[in-house]
This record gives structure tokens, C-alpha cells and sequence, in this order.
């Protein structure tokens, strides 16, 4: 059985775009089914002009309806004030039918991340979206330590235990490193790995 995973990210200057085509041709190696989708816009086109933001990315926007026809999901959030955008909240606050329903229980779901600054908050962002996992009874995947270049000191390189990631610059001048997106490769095929096991005892249990 094979796996269907929705990316869903939300990206005002693209960063967390880049890491997303790495992470879905990891969960494609694998052979899982993996579904690109952006959280809404909520900031007017006044406010997105001052912020210099380049028109959106051409994605499908989600709506909470489609969420339960995955297996699984990884979502991709740049970092405001060391935790998630308003846009990304307010898409998870539309879920309360799922959530009164249960409708994602026992789904595995994932982070990958994007801040301005090295110490900018890329874990914090992960923490403190937990309780939305936890509300909704949905399995936390962390990426833990299995991937070289999370050692590596010599350079900067996004991601940690809780996902993988990039650092933008305060300007957002720096895009994924090389190494950024062998880690967010390496993250979806790990995801996907775990994803595709989950959804085959979910199956078997519906036999
Ligand atoms: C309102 C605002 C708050 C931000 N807060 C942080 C922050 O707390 N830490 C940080 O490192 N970067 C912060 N940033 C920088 C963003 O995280 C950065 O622009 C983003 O990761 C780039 O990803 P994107 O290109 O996908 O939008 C902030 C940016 C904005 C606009």
C-alpha cells in the first residue's frame, strides 16, 4: 500500500518552498504519493507589498476537508517571533470539525522549518505547535539523529532533532544550502518510511 502524504507549507519569500521540493523528492523515493499544498493568505496585498513578498507560488490552496484523505503530513513554517505565522494558525484553527470528530487521530505528522537567524527559533517553532498535534491525537514524528549533517559545525546548517530546516538571512538572502536539502531529502524518506508502515496497520486493522 502505498502512502499519501500532503507537504503543506505556508512561504512569504519562498525559502520553506525550496526545502519542500527536497522533502517530496524524499517521500518520493520511497514511493509514497506526495500532495503539495499552501495554507491561505492572510495578510492583505497593502501589507504583503511593504514586506516586499514575491507573488505566492503556484499551489493548490487547503482547505481542513482535505486533510483527512492523507496518511500523513509535513508541514513547512518560517518562523514568526520563534514560533508559527499567523496564516498557519489561523488554517489550524479552521480544523475543529476534524478535531470534534477525531478525524486525524493516530496520523503521523512532521516540521520542517525556516528562520532568519541561526538561533532565531526553529525549535521553539516545532514546541509550540505540538498541542495542536496532541489535540487532535496525531503522532509527532521528530527526525531525531540519523543524518551526518546534523553534526556538522563547520558550516551553518538548519535543522535539529525536531525536522529539518534552512536559515534565510534577516534579508532572505540565503537560500537552502546543499546540505540543507540533503537533510529535508533525507527527512521525507524517513517520514515516509514511518508514514507508510502507520497507514498499513491502519488497513490491516480495517480488514
Ligand atoms: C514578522 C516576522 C517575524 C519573524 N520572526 C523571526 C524570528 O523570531 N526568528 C527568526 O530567526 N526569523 C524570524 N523572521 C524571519 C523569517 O523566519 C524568515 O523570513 C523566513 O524563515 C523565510 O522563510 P520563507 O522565505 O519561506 O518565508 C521573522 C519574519 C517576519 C516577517
Amino acid at each position: 500500500m502505498v502512502a499519501k502524504i500532503f507537504v503543506i507549507t505556508y512561504s512569504t519569500y519562498g525559502h520553506i518552498n525550496k526545502v519542500a521540493e527536497s522533502i517530496v523528492k524524499g517521500l518520493e523515493k520511497t514511493g509514497a504519493e506526495a500532495h503539495r499544498f499552501q495554507v491561505a493568505e492572510t495578510l492583505s496585498d497593502e501589507v504583503l507589498a511593504k514586506m516586499h513578498a514575491p507573488p505566492k507560488a503556484d499551489i493548490p490552496v487547503i482547505t481542513p476537508d482535505q486533510l483527512p484523505e492523507a496518511d500523513g503530513y509535513l508541514f513547512g513554517i518560517p518562523t514568526r517571533y520563534g514560533t508559527a505565522p499567523a496564516q498557519f494558525k489561523a488554517f489550524l484553527d479552521s480544523t475543529g470539525g476534524l478535531w470534534s470528530k477525531q478525524a486525524l487521530a493516530g496520523k503521523p505528522a512532521g516540521f520542517f522549518f525556516s528562520t532568519g537567524s541561526q538561533h532565531g527559533g526553529q525549535e521553539s517553532t516545532v514546541l509550540t505547535t505540538l498541542p495542536f498535534l496532541a489535540h487532535h491525537g496525531m503522532l509527532y514524528v521528530p527526525l531525531g539523529y540519523p543524518h551526518p549533517n546534523l553534526f556538522t559545525n563547520e558550516e551553518v546548517v538548519g535543522g535539529s532533532a525536531w525536522g529539518s530546516g534552512t536559515v534565510a538571512n534577516s534579508d532572505g538572502t540565503r537560500m537552502p544550502s546543499q546540505k540543507e536539502l540533503e537533510l529535508a531529502e533525507f527527512h521525507g524518506e524517513k517520514f515516509a518510511a514511518i508514514a507508510t508502515k502507520l497507514s498499513q496497520i491502519v488497513a490491516n486493522d480495517k480488514v
